[in-house]
């Protein structure tokens, strides 16, 4: 059990955030602490006792069992959150709330609280509606890549495309004008950095609620063809609050943009460092799709931020978790499993498809990976096609990596081609 909250913080040791060598590759604490189990007991920088879950079956395990609680606003003791940190947010998908209960942050909430909430969403993101945007996510690739094009033979590719192409999808999607973009992707970015002060992510996260609030007022009073006006002028019942909305079109713009973003450059960065993969695709391009998973499984770019408390008395793993224990469950060291993939630590874009958990798994099950999906095959497909000869900038250890933000990947990809 936990024992009680210290007036400290409670930040993970940095050798379980910072990468070695190669910068695709988790921690290699990560991998010791495989060593002693597939669920091995850590302590955090407070002095704090958790469980860190490594292994993919008990990851999957854990994921999928309704006796691991997501609601953080619920057991902030047992997570040993201030009130600061729980309004601040750990997670990318839910940046911050104004107030502690999370309206409509259903990444945090249980059934069947968060059951209501999703159900109101999921059928907007099915295969069938993502599939129906492929042409507009080309259009809009080809559009930045050929700007790119436009301005010379080098750019950084993060502010360039990665950034712009998922951020102008989402936008699209939940009616807000991308010339705002200015607003919501620095407040997103400093919400998700937990190296920042407190205080500066604190008012970083209330601009993006109160950009927030003004969007879902005005699709109040002049609603469009867009997802949020849809919500806003929905048949829920009971209806939604606005605070709800505000929370609900929060997660979706943050997710929205910042993780596929980061699959895009990283992804990208990976493809140049494996040279033999890299030119598997462009001799093939069928195999897009796998690639897409591959690179998903290989990265697993959430690398914090998926906690659990246990709400009884269990056993994962073969290990006694009693009631209240904070649960890390680490994607990308479940993602590099070697008891379930072979040679997990090569990216191999042929490698036969298995089930992945960089979208997680269970009732909080990425939500947008379809559109995430459709965003990362158009988005590599293109850039390999219209920039031949693409390749980094610079020495591949002077790329900046996000070892100090929630979702991981690079912070600038400089590169260049023919
Ligand atoms: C949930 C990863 C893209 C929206 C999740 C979770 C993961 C994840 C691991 C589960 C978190 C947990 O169980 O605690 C990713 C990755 C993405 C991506 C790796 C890109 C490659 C997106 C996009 C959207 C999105 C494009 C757009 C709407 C959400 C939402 C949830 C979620 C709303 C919460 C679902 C729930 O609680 O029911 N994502 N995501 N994600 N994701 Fe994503």
């Amino acid at each position: 059990a936990v024992p009680a909250r210290p007036a400290m913080r409670r930040p993970l040791p940095p050798e379980l955030i910072e990468r070695g060598e190669c910068p695709f590759d988790p921690p290699a604490e990560l991998g010791r602490l495989r060593g002693e189990g597939p669920v091995a007991p850590i302590t955090l920088l407070n002095g704090a006792r958790a469980w860190m879950v490594t292994g993919y079956r008990e990851a999957r395990e854990a994921f999928g069992d309704p006796r691991f609680s997501s609601d953080k606003f619920r057991h902030r003791d047992a997570l040993q959150l201030t009130p600061e940190e729980v309004a601040a947010g750990t997670c990318p998908h839910a940046p911050e709330s104004a107030t502690p209960s999370g309206h409509g942050l259903f990444i945090f909430m249980d059934p069947p609280e968060h059951t209501r909430l999703r159900r109101l969403l999921i059928g907007e993101f099915t295969v069938r509606r993502m599939r129906a945007l492929e042409s507009r996510v080309t259009e809009l690739a080809v559009e930045l890549i050929e700007d790119m094009r436009a301005a010379g033979n080098r750019a950084d590719l993060v502010a360039d495309f990665a950034l712009p192409l998922p951020s102008l999808v989402i936008c699209e999607l939940l009616g807000v004008d991308y010339a705002d973009r200015a607003r919501f992707q620095r407040s997103a970015a400093v919400s998700l950095n937990f190296r920042l002060p407190e205080q500066e992510r604190l008012r970083a996260g209330a601009e993006l609620r109160e950009f927030m609030r003004e969007l879902v007022a005005s699709k109040r009073a002049a609603p469009g063809d867009d997802l949020l006006s849809g919500l806003v002028h929905g048949d829920a019942d009971p209806a939604l609050t606005d605070l709800e909305l505000v929370d609900i079109a929060t997660t979706l713009l943050t997710a929205g943009h910042e993780t596929t973003a980061n699959m895009l450059a990283l992804g990208t960065f990976a493809l140049l460092e494996h040279p033999e993969q890299l030119a598997a695709l462009r001799a093939d391009p069928a195999l897009v799709d796998g690639a897409v998973e591959e690179l998903l499984r290989y990265l697993s770019v959430l690398h914090l931020g998926t906690t659990r408390v246990a709400t009884e008395d269990l056993t994962l793993g073969g290990v006694d978790i009693a009631a209240g224990d904070t649960v890390l469950l680490s994607i990308p060291e479940a993602d590099r499993d070697p008891e379930h993939w072979p040679e997990p630590d090569r990216l191999d874009v042929a490698r036969p498809r298995s089930p992945h958990l960089a979208f997680g798994h269970g009732v909080h099950q990425c939500l947008g990976q379809q559109l995430a999906r459709v965003e990362m095959r158009i988005g590599y497909a293109e850039l390999l096609d219209r920039l031949p000869g693409l390749s980094l900038d610079v020495p591949a250890g002077d790329v900046p990596l996000r070892t100090d933000m929630i979702v991981y990947g690079v912070h600038e990809l400089p590169v260049t081609w023919r």
